[in-house]
């Protein structure tokens, strides 16, 4: 395929252009576009069932959109089209996410569901490994140096070694996103980060958010219900409703725009 025409400005990390995806007759992402500048933290919001997982899936390679690019800006600065590569090579790339329902493998620990994470960044052979040479061994002890300052950055550090089956919903999302800080994200992808989390517990993430952006040097994409949270922390966001594209601009142009109104009223309505 031809990359001529591969091109974002400068400040661009992801665009989206014209991309869709069906299920049998449901146009679940209907022509979508919209772009994320470097170090935004940017929301999708929309109704239930508008294809904001969807729409993330497509991103990820999860899911083959129909039709559209998905261009990104790598680590290495190269910008390419991410359809139709494969999962484990858009991680390396820089872009990683979390799941909108957390997943951990719970008979691990704290620190190791966090290792996890990292093994896509291990320089060694699996075969270096499993003999545990020494540069193995060497790389697995940064490792583990590494995934015990990301735990002490988002605070959970003394829980490294307990079970992650037992923990709070709360340590669970703050493990996932840990997860996400170990193999160097460029832009991390966040599922409903505040779904399930009280007050004191939401405005900690909306913290966190902020002060791994500023320490990663990352920027963030984020769904999320919590309309006080996303409106809070987003630097911009993009409405989307039935799949289709609504508006996209600053939270005060997105609260006063009818379009996202009419779609949020709506929602109101049919649960009434
Ligand atoms: N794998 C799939 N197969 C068939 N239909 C799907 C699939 N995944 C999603 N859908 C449908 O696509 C539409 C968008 O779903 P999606 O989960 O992306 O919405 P959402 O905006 O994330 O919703 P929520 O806010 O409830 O998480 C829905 O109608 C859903 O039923
Ligand atoms: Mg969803």
């Amino acid at each position: 395929m031809s990359e001529n025409n591969l091109s974002m400005a400068t400040e661009e990390v992801l665009r989206i252009e014209h991309l869709s995806i069906n299920f049998g007759g449901l146009k679940a992402v209907d022509d979508l576009s919209f772009e994320i500048r470097d170090r935004e933290i940017f929301g999708l919001i929309g109704p239930n069932g508008a294809g904001k997982t969807t729409v993330f899936n497509c991103i990820t390679q999860f899911y083959r959109p129909t039709e559209g690019r998905v261009l990104f800006r790598t680590k290495e600065g190269r910008v390419e089209d991410l359809v139709g590569q494969p999962v484990h090579s858009i991680i390396r790339k820089g872009l990683v996410r979390t799941f909108q329902n957390v997943e951990l493998v719970n008979e691990l620990s704290v620190l190791d569901n966090v290792l996890v994470g990292a093994h896509i960044d291990f320089k060694s052979s699996g075969l270096a490994q499993a003999l545990r040479l020494p540069g193995a061994r060497r790389e697995e002890k940064k490792m583990r140096e590494k995934a015990q300052e990301v735990l002490e950055f988002m605070g959970i550090a003394a829980l490294q070694n307990e079970v992650a089956g037992g923990q709070p919903y709360g340590v669970r999302k703050k493990v996932e996103m840990a997860r996400t800080l170990m193999c160097g994200p460029k832009l991390i992808i966040l599922d409903e980060p505040a779904a399930g989390l009280n007050d004191v517990e939401t405005q900690q993430l909306a913290e966190s958010i902020h002060q791994v952006r500023e320490k990663y040097e990352c920027t963030v994409l984020l769904v999320e219900h919590d309309m006080r949270l996303v409106m809070n922390i987003c630097d911009r966001i993009c409405a989307i409703s039935f799949g289709k594209f609504l508006a996209c601009g600053t939270p005060s142009q997105i609260q006063s725009d009818p379009h996202v109104q009419e779609a949020y009223l709506g929602e109101k309505e049919d649960e009434a």
